[in-house]
């Protein structure tokens, strides 16, 4: 089994997902990695675990390197099971191990996971652990992503083990940043950050200038690659990701059943290309939600169309507006629009769901009797001009 050394005595021992295609409903297209890392010093500590199926593979790369009755500290940064699945089984073989966490919400999270029966050791924001010649340094990252998260600081090593935070989805046989494309990194931490951790961009503005403080030489995160010679662009990533300031792009997101509204579309992206913004069509049978998100995160304009099917927008218009709701973009201008034939509840559907994401709704709904004229797609296609002047 492959084992990797980030830096003398210190191992990545994860697995790699390479078939993965849906992460709770995030297409994974590269598959996924769940990282974890073992440090061997007068403590044996192993940080993260995997999910649960993938606990022996994590078990054998241990196996490789020393007995797992040995580990003396299993770091939780974090709660989901994606990192903490792979608990019990290693919990199993490292009988006199204590599981540190987060006081009180990863104390809690573990013990309603995986019972009580453990030692646990919760610790708090600001808090240190000797391991003998190194120490780890908790940091405390509430709601990245979830309430329990925290990152660990090694100072001797210079290594932030940041869990989710400047992850991607990505398997890969490679384990650092500077062996892989670094295009392909970029882009799924893109989309990583778009489809997980937007709804907390200000907790992640927060905890950046923390992790501007720190002396690091490796980031190495619970998905994808490990930073080490792209620190400070991935670190200007998160800025530029979480600073909420919209750039000059429209994102045009539909479904049609006759092409109306998909005309329509076509009018409206050429109503904002016309002001030099950068705008992209987004028809909804063939592009998944998550996918479009990686675009919508740094958007200024957002249009949405949908017909009205049985007195409703179509369901993938519902799905799109769901997902996007819970994601809470912030300073998003916006606008509904679409075809209809009687009674156009689609369309009012969409613009009260747009307000829902309290977005700053800059126009009425553009309905369409049945099928636009020519005349109709050029009234559009300057009014729309005329709204992102
Ligand atoms: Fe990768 Fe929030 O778990």
């Amino acid at each position: 089994m492959n084992t990797v050394e980030l830096k003398p005595g210190i191992y990545a021992v994860g697995a790699v997902d390479w078939n993965v295609r849906s992460f709770h409903g995030y297409t994974t297209n590269r598959g996924a990695t769940y990282n974890a890392y073992l440090i061997i010093d007068e403590k044996i500590t192993l940080i993260d675990t995997v999910k649960a199926p993938f606990a022996e593979e994590m078990i054998r790369r241990i196996s490789a390197i020393i007995d797992p009755s040995k580990i003396d500290y299993v770091v939780s940064n974090h709660v989901e099971m994606d990192h903490s699945g792979g608990i019990p089984a290693i919990m199993k073989l490292a009988t006199n191990a204590t599981i540190v966490t987060t006081a009180a919400s990863g104390l809690d999270g573990l013990k309603a996971h995986y019972g009580s029966d453990y030692n646990y050791l919760p610790v708090k924001g600001g808090d240190s652990l000797s391991l003998g010649k190194r120490t780890l340094q908790f940091v405390a990252t509430p709601m990245l992503h979830w309430p329990d998260n925290m990152v660990t600081y090694c100072p001797e090593e210079k290594i932030l083990f940041s869990n989710d935070a400047f992850g991607q989805h990505y398997a890969t046989s490679k384990r650092f940043d500077d062996e892989v494309d670094l295009d392909i990194a970029m882009a799924e931490a893109l989309k990583y950050y778009a489809n997980i951790l937007m709804p907390y961009s200000m907790q992640c503005s927060k905890t950046i200038p923390v992790v501007k403080s720190l002396d690091i030489d490796m980031i190495a995160p619970s998905h994808g690659v490990i930073w080490r010679s792209h620190i400070a662009d991935i670190v200007a990533k998160y800025e530029y990701f979480s600073d909420g300031k919209p750039e000059p792009k429209a994102c045009v997101v539909y479904d049609s059943m006759w092409h109306s509204t998909e005309k329509m579309a076509h009018a409206i992206m050429e109503g904002f290309a016309r002001n030099g913004i950068t705008a992209k069509l987004f028809d909804l049978k063939e592009n998944h939600i998550s996918d479009i998100m990686s675009d919508i995160l740094k958007t200024e304009y957002i249009a949405v169309g949908s017909p009205t099917l049985n007195n409703n927008m179509l369901p993938t218009v519902a799905s799109f507006l769901c997902y996007l709701k819970g994601l809470a973009p912030k300073n998003k201008k916006a606008f509904a629009f679409g075809s209809y034939g009687w009674g156009g509840q689609g369309i009012r559907g969409v613009n009260q769901e747009l307000m829902a994401c309290k977005f700053d709704v800059i126009a009425e709904p553009f309905a369409q009797l049945y099928i636009p004229t020519p005349s109709d797609l050029d009234a559009l296609e300057n009014t729309v001009a005329e709204l992102s002047k």
